[in-house]
Order: structure tokens, then sequence, then C-alpha cells
């Protein structure tokens, strides 16, 4: 062959990141479900987006959609400065809990790359990164696939709950193969969709400390929690973050525009920040689209009444949903913050294996046209869970999907 790709392109050809979930989700976008014109259509309960709040987006989007003259031409390649200065004093007023200063923000194109840009910039090929699981599927693309960072999975059990401990990160981190660098947490959870309270932070933040290693704190979901509990961010808890502790966000999910592709990290690390800087060319968020949302979020009234009705349109479509398995006696982890929680599907499966677990994942969809999220895509430790979205559809098109489950569960009962 003589046009042949290099060999790492050989091997994105031959295993794309993307896992299969994601694929089945994409190739089945146009058979949705309709009640009046396609009843067996698909119902997609596997990507995390939010698809509740739109109609409180558009027509405030209709208000802004002024092109401006510093945004049709270069700038800074990690965030215009009009934009980090708005982006800064939404982010300390919103979620941060303290001043947050636009120098310490560098922009691009969503949580992905900015997660993709950190970890080239933090570690080397073949370092370890920890990351408790269940985990967002994503990570592995994003810190495997061309940063070629390890990702050391830390698994928390089913049997307490999935609580994080710093036992098991002792035991990580002991049992690694390689040097650990960092330390990869969500706040809220991904897939758990729960909050870790104040206390848990901090006692993670401190383990992170003690073993002198960066910890890179997710809070993509942080204006996303719905039940009564408080979201506190690791920069409240750490005034200081000195230069091991970063902070990730992005307008794809509390504002449900994961199609903009505008992600932001905070950090007090300069050279972190430099080192980004030099790559923020190929990720950059559209000089239009910055200058969007930096009109959305200036409008703080707005933004504060649109937060308040995401969160009880999230709460609201939870409480719809859970009832339906409840009605099941299917079984759940309960949730307080974003689109998502762990249902309980060992029931259902013909062996609890991993191999079982598929083979029932292939089945909702193949049979049911439901598409969950597998356990094994979330690099679970123990088969079973499989993620439900319940925002990535209009509530009565979820509510369907488990009444699909719920029959299907009666229906193994009463064979
Ligand atoms: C925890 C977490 N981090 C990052 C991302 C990626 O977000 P983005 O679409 O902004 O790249 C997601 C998306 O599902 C996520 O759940």
């Amino acid at each position: 062959m003589t046009h042949n790709l290099s060999e790492r392109g050989e091997g994105l050809v031959a295993a794309p990141p993307l896992p299969e979930y994601i694929h089945a989700h994409l190739d089945r976008k146009d058979d949705q479900w309709c009640p009046e014109t396609n009843r067996d259509g698909l119902i997609s309960l596997c990507v995390a987006e939010n698809k509740l709040v739109w109609d409180l987006l558009e027509p405030r989007f209709a208000e802004c959609r002024r092109l401006e003259a510093y945004s049709i031409g270069y700038d800074k390649m990690a965030g215009a400065m009009p934009f980090r200065e708005v982006l800064a004093d939404f982010m300390s007023r919103t979620f941060i809990g303290r001043k947050v200063r636009p120098d310490n923000l560098a922009v691009f194109n969503g949580a992905g790359s900015v997660l993709e840009l950190l970890f080239y910039v933090l570690c080397d090929p073949g370092d370890g990164v920890l990351v408790p699981t269940p985990s967002y599927t994503g990570f592995w693309a994003d810190l495997e696939t061309r940063d070629e960072v390890e990702i050391i999975p830390v698994h928390c059990s089913s049997e307490d709950g999935f609580a994080l401990t710093t036992d098991l990160l002792d035991d990580a981190l002991a049992q690694a193969d390689r040097p650990v660098k960092a330390l990869l947490y969500t706040n809220p959870n991904n897939p758990l969709g729960c909050v870790y309270s104040a206390e848990e932070v901090d006692e993670i933040l401190s383990w992170a400390e003690a073993n002198e290693i960066h910890v890179v704190l997710d809070e993509i979901y942080a204006l996303s929690v719905f039940g009564d509990v408080e979201f506190t961010s690791g920069a409240e808890l750490r005034p200081d973050m000195g230069d091991w502790l970063h902070i990730v966000w992005a307008f794809s999910k509390d504002f449900g525009l994961s199609g903009l592709r505008s992600g932001v990290l905070f950090s007090e690390n300069e050279r972190v920040l430099r080192a980004v800087d030099a790559l923020a060319m190929w990720a950059s968020t559209s000089g239009d689209t910055q200058s969007l949302l930096r009109q959305l979020l200036a409008d703080e009234d707005w933004v504060d009444g649109y937060l308040a009705e995401n969160k009880r349109r999230l709460g609201e479509a939870y409480r719809r949903v859970t009832e339906v398995l409840d009605s099941y006696d299917i079984e759940y982890v309960p949730a307080d913050s974003g689109f998502f929680f762990l249902v309980d599907v060992r029931p259902l499966m013909d062996e609890i294996s991993w191999e079982g677990e598929y083979r029932l994942w292939r089945h909702l969809l193949d049979e049911l046209n439901v598409n969950l999220t597998p356990g094994a895509a979330c690099h679970n430790g123990e088969p079973g869970f499989m993620r439900l979205v319940f925002t990535s559809v209009p509530t009565d098109t979820a509510v369907e999907g488990v009444h699909r489950l719920g029959r299907y569960a009666r229906s193994l009962a009463s064979a």
C-alpha cells in the first residue's frame, strides 16, 4: 500500500474510541419514538443531554443573536478576554463560591477538549490517572486516545452505594504499575447523579495533597442539582488551588448546549495555563459562539431565573421517571443531581456476568428499542448496573421507555 495511514491513523480506523452504545444512538437517531406516528420507535436514554430547557433558551438566544465585530477575527485562542471576564463573574457568582480571575480561565471547544489538553500537559505517555468508577464513559477516549495516558480505575462497590473512600484510593495507588500523576474526580458524579458533600470533597482533596498528585475536578453538572443537597466547589474548599487543583466546567450540561462546544479550564497553575494556551489553536470555541454565550451570561436576572427553572424541571423529570420504576419494583441508586442515575438491572440478566450484561443491553436495544448506557461502558467494577438518562428526551418519552423496561421485567418475573 502506498497511501497507507500512520500507525496511529490505522489504529483509529480499526478501533474508534467512541463506545458502541453511542454508535447505536447515532445510527438510530431518525427512528425516534412518537406516540402518533412511530409507536415502536427508539427511546434513547443513554446520552447525557438536557433536552428539557430549549424553550427557555431559544427566545433568549433570539434576543442576543447579534454578531459582534470582536468575534469575527483572530483573538486569544483560549478565549477572548470579554468572554472570559463575563464567564469569570458568572462562575464566581453561581458555583465556584469565591472570586475567579479571567486570567485563570482557558476556554476550549467542550469539556472533552479541556480534559484532553489538560492531561496532555500534566502527563507523559504511559503515566497513570486514577478515575473512580462507575465513571463518565468519555474519560477513556479523552485521556487515552491521543494523550496515551493510562487510566487506573478505582472501583467503588454497589454494596456501599458506590461510595468513594480514601482506602480505595490508597489501594489503587499502592497497586499502580506506573507513576500516578493525577486523580480525575467528578462532582456531581456521572453516572451516579449524586453530589459529594463538602466534607467528602475535602477528604479527597486532602488525600491527593498528601500524595502530591494533581486533582482534576470535573464540575460540569455543578448547576444541575435538583435534590435537597448543597454543591461545594473544590475551589471554595481550597481558596489557594496552588499548582495541583484544576476545575473543569462547560456549557454542555447546565445550559443544555452540548452542540455549541464550549468548555472551560479554571487553574491557578501559570505553567499549565501557558502550556494549554500553546495548543489552543486546535481546540478553540468559535468567536461567534463565545460572543453568543457572553451575551447570554450578561443578563444575570435571566441566568438566575433559567438556573432555578432548570433545577425544577430536572427534579420533576426525575420524580416522574423514578415513580414509574417504583411501580414495577425496579431498583435504582437514588440521585440528587445531573441527568441520570444507575438502574439495578441484575434481575433482568440471564447471568450475572459482563456477557450477561451485554446480552441484556442488546436485547433492550434490539427488541425493546430502548438504549441505556451499559455499566461496562462506565467501567463499573461489577456487572448489572446501567445508566438511565432521564433528560435526553421529553419526559413523556422517557416515561414510555421506562414502561417498556417495566413490562419486560414483569414478563420475566411471570415466565
Ligand atoms: C463528567 C463529564 N465530563 C465531560 C463531558 C464532556 O462534555 P463536553 O460535551 O463539553 O465535551 C461529559 C459529557 O457527558 C461529562 O458527563
